[in-house]
């Protein structure tokens, strides 16, 4: 199962609190964590993150910029524990725009977590769904082509925050997703929210344009 989150409501839930922004970015790096301990236990293969869009360029400089750092900090703290655990950590989307430290850094925690088999994590960075499709696409490329070049299709699209939108994400790989929206904040996105949001998911009949229920015909 591939599970795809939109981690949005940082900034909002920090706000409430009266204090800075950043401050939900910090708080919104623990429900990470967590996201990824307890996925394997809920049968997620594949958990794709929205960590940063190419939109988000336009953010106050010093949002961007603390965001940069928890990200370095992120990735510094979690490798070991990821190579512990069979998890596998991929970022997608584009790198020249990344502060240069931060590319090594990557590359550094794909190749150190690449024999993980339990999870994948796919970290999205600098991401443009658009963009992934326009440098994705050939000429005479066929579906199955694109979707390898891509990744995978998604079954359960979550966003948190309250927003229902999909602000850039996996336009390709959700064509058939399942979408779960909350208004819970990312920074208070726990174990019991990911779980029911999987249990709503295996509740519903994906039908893939077919007739299923033939009974009344
Ligand atoms: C999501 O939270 C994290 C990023 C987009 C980096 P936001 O920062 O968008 O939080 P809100 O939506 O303003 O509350
Ligand atoms: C989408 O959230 C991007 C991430 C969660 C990283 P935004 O907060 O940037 O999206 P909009 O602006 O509400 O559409
Ligand atoms: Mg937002």
């Amino acid at each position: 199962m591939h599970v795809a989150i939109i981690m949005d409501g940082n900034g909002r839930w920090a706000q409430r609190f009266g204090w800075p922004r950043l401050a939900g970015h910090k708080q919104g790096a623990e429900s990470v964590r967590r996201a990824i301990r307890h996925a394997p236990c809920l049968g997620i293969e594949t958990l794709t993150l929205y960590a940063f869009s190419s939109d988000n360029w336009k953010r106050p400089a010093d949002e961007v910029a603390g965001l940069m750092r928890l990200l370095a900090h992120f990735i510094e703290k979690e490798v070991a524990e990821c190579r512990e655990n069979g998890v596998r950590l991929q970022f997608i989307g584009r790198r020249d725009r990344l502060p240069i430290t931060l590319v090594p850094a990557l590359e550094r925690a794909e190749s150190d977590t690449a024999a993980g088999r339990r999870l994948l994590v796919r970290i999205a960075l600098d991401y443009s769904s658009r963009d992934m499709l326009l440098a994705a696409l050939r000429p005479g490329m066929d579906r199955e082509e694109l979707s390898r070049t891509l990744g995978p299709d998604v079954d359960l699209l979550i966003r948190t925050g309250g927003e229902k939108r999909l602000s850039d994400f996996l336009l390709w790989e959700c064509a058939y997703a399942e979408f779960f929206f909350t208004p819970v904040a990312w920074p208070d996105f726990s174990e019991r929210d990911l779980e029911a949001a999987v249990n709503e998911f295996r509740s519903r009949e994906r039908r893939f344009g077919e007739v299923l229920d033939t009974s009344a015909a």
